[in-house]
């Protein structure tokens, strides 16, 4: 009797968690299509979502369940995925070809995710072929609840600014020359919110300031391969917010942003009321690509000055930028790790996992590895294999070593890269970078603490320098040519979650891989159902669902 109670009110509990009625739903209906843009003021074939590019802004408060039906009317397979939205217990929807069949040409899928304890500033951009070099990107923002404090005051209005490299060529091209075992080559330029220096037309203000007043800026890089430096004409920008944890606010006369990565800003309108330009520029690049919008004050009288503020050079002063990153641990917001949120510097690390990237040219061919292995995708994504119980059919996990190979070869295996990684494990990740040009990794699913990026080859002394205090929580790391990174995090979210390099063409070409996190049980606590109206493709396609989890 006792038993059957406890059952049913367990029942209960969890079918009240699986509804989330409390939460508000946010609705919409995305049509991806081809269209015509001309962002380097030559037309070119680009990817519109209900008509834009870039896409629509998405504006959500914490736990919001956000559902979007996407109608693919592309002619080629295509698949959105959520940058730095940690789907909890929820991989169905990273929309990931490791977790996802894409949506075919003229059919839809509708993502359902909530924004789980999350705040901040985010993008969505497609992960199918080389897509976000024609768009299909936007930003996601996540405010704070009401009841929440934010540790600034509420500013009067909040923009979203898209920085990216861009290349002339369409996305068909680009895609045609990595099969063929080419490079992408030098991006034509830079945009901002889908325009450059170069857009034809007037030259319209992006945004407007009132005088006296304060602005948050949300400078996201959508780009393809380069690290580009964001500074606004005369204004000091006070970094507020990054990729979802609220940062101590340092002022800077200008940020790097590396590939995949978002900051947030404060910025006050309080000088000459005129327009200036913020600038968009390229760094670590031979010839510098920039690229420049206009803000206006509202009481404006007269032209942006052409004369743009100088961008930083070298190293040094960029590895400086990062170290003073730091997290504001006296302020409150959603969290969504707390078992690793708090003292992470005094958990006992279970594993270290050393990734080593690398460059392959065999047979003229060109391929990234992560640690000699340069993954390919399956047909049948490895989450759906892993469900329906044929994993072994179609990959193999943890074929890939927890260290590099010691000797340095240009051999590499081609082949699903899957590491088993174990629930709730507190596992440290050193992303190693041998080459000569800069790298940016991305984690779904998580947050991590970015405890130190140094020059150098690393080892277990090199943990001696790590911040183990208040290291920002991110999602996307970058490391500098001949360096290192180090990151922590618990492993407490289950699914299948992708660790990509951002820079687009080394993704394509194999450097990444995909972390399968089982929790034992096949639980609900842990995981969600696989949705109802899954895509199904590849062998699963016809096979028998297996039996839901239970609680
Ligand atoms: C999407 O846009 C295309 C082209 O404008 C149009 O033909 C189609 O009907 C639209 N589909 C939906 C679902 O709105
Ligand atoms: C975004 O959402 C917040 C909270 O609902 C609202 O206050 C704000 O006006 C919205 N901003 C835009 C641009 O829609
Ligand atoms: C496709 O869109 C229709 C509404 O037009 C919707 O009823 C259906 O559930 C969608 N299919 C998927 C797989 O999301
Ligand atoms: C950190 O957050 C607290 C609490 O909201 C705030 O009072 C404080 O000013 C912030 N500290 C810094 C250095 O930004
Ligand atoms: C961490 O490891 C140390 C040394 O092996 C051990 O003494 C300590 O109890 C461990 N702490 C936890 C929380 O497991
Ligand atoms: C993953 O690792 C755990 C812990 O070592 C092990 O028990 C489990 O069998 C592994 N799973 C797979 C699918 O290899």
């Amino acid at each position: 009797m006792g038993g059957v109670m406890l059952l049913l009110l367990l029942c209960l509990s969890a079918g009240a968690m699986m509804v989330r009625a409390e939460d508000p739903y946010l609705f919409f209906t995305w049509n991806v299509t081809y269209g015509t843009i001309s962002p380097l003021g030559i037309p070119q074939q680009g990817i519109l979502i209900n008509g834009q590019f870039p896409g629509p802004n998405i504006n959500s408060t914490t736990n919001n369940n956000i559902v979007i039906n996407v109608f693919n009317n592309l002619d080629e397979p295509f698949l959105l995925t959520w940058n730095g939205i940690q789907q909890r217990k929820n991989s169905w929807q990273d929309g990931t070809l490791g977790t996802s069949c894409p949506i075919p040409p003229g059919q839809n899928y509708t993502y359902h995710f909530q924004v789980k304890d999350q705040i901040g500033s985010y993008i969505y951009y497609p992960i199918t072929a080389m897509h976000r070099a024609a768009g299909g990107f936007g930003g996601l923002r996540v405010n704070s609840r009401l009841l929440i404090p934010v540790p600034y005051a509420d500013p009067e209005d909040d923009y979203t600014v898209l920085i990216g490299d861009w290349y002339s060529k369409s996305h068909t091209t680009l895609h045609k020359f990595l099969d063929s075992g080419r490079a992408l080559g030098r991006p034509d330029g830079v945009l901002i919110n889908g325009k450059s220096s170069k857009s034809k037309g007037k030259e319209e203000p992006l945004f407007t300031m009132k005088p006296g007043k304060t602005y948050k800026y949300r400078i996201c890089n959508v780009g393809l391969k380069n690290s580009l430096n964001f500074r606004i004409q005369g204004h000091p920008m006070k970094l507020v917010e990054m990729e979802g944890s609220h940062t101590i606010q340092n002022s800077y006369d200008s940020l790097d942003v590396h590939v995949g990565q978002c900051f947030a800003v404060l910025v006050t309108a309080d000088k000459e009321p005129k327009d200036y330009y913020m600038v968009a520029s390229t760094r670590y690049t031979k010839t510098v690509l920039t690229t420049t919008a206009v803000i206006s004050y509202t009481n404006g009288k007269g032209p942006a000055s052409p004369v743009l503020p100088e961008a930083p050079v070298g190293w040094a002063w960029t590895l400086n930028q990062f170290r003073s990153f730091r997290w504001n641990l006296t302020a409150s917001a959603a969290r969504p790790n707390p078992q690793g949120s708090y003292h992470y510097g005094q958990i006992n690390i279970t594993r270290t996992i050393k990734l080593v990237n690398s460059a392959s040219r065999e047979g003229g061919k060109l391929r990234y590895a992560i640690n000699g292995i340069s993954h390919t995708n399956p047909a049948t994504p490895l989450k759906l294999a892993e469900y329906y119980g044929v994993a072994d059919k179609i990959f193999k996990y943890d074929t890939m070593s927890d260290d590099a190979p010691a000797t340095a070869s240009d051999k590499i295996t081609v082949e699903p890269n899957v590491a088993n990684i174990t629930y709730r494990t507190f596992v440290e990740i050193i992303f190693e970078n041998h080459e000569k040009s800069i790298q940016s990794w991305h984690l779904d699913g998580y947050s991590f603490f970015a405890v130190a990026v140094e020059p150098g080859r690393w080892t277990p002394e090199k943990r001696k320098s790590y911040n183990l205090l208040d290291a920002v929580s991110r999602h996307t790391i970058q490391v500098f040519p001949k360096s290192w990174a180090a990151i922590m995090l618990t492993f407490d979210n289950a699914g299948m979650w992708n660790l990509r390099s951002e820079l687009a063409e080394r993704r394509y070409l194999g450097q990444e891989l995909y972390i399968s996190v089982l929790s034992p049980e096949r639980s609900l606590r842990d995981e969600y159902n696989i949705p109802d109206d899954a895509l199904l493709c590849g062998i699963v396609k016809d096979l028998a669902k297996p039996p839901p989890y239970t609680i």
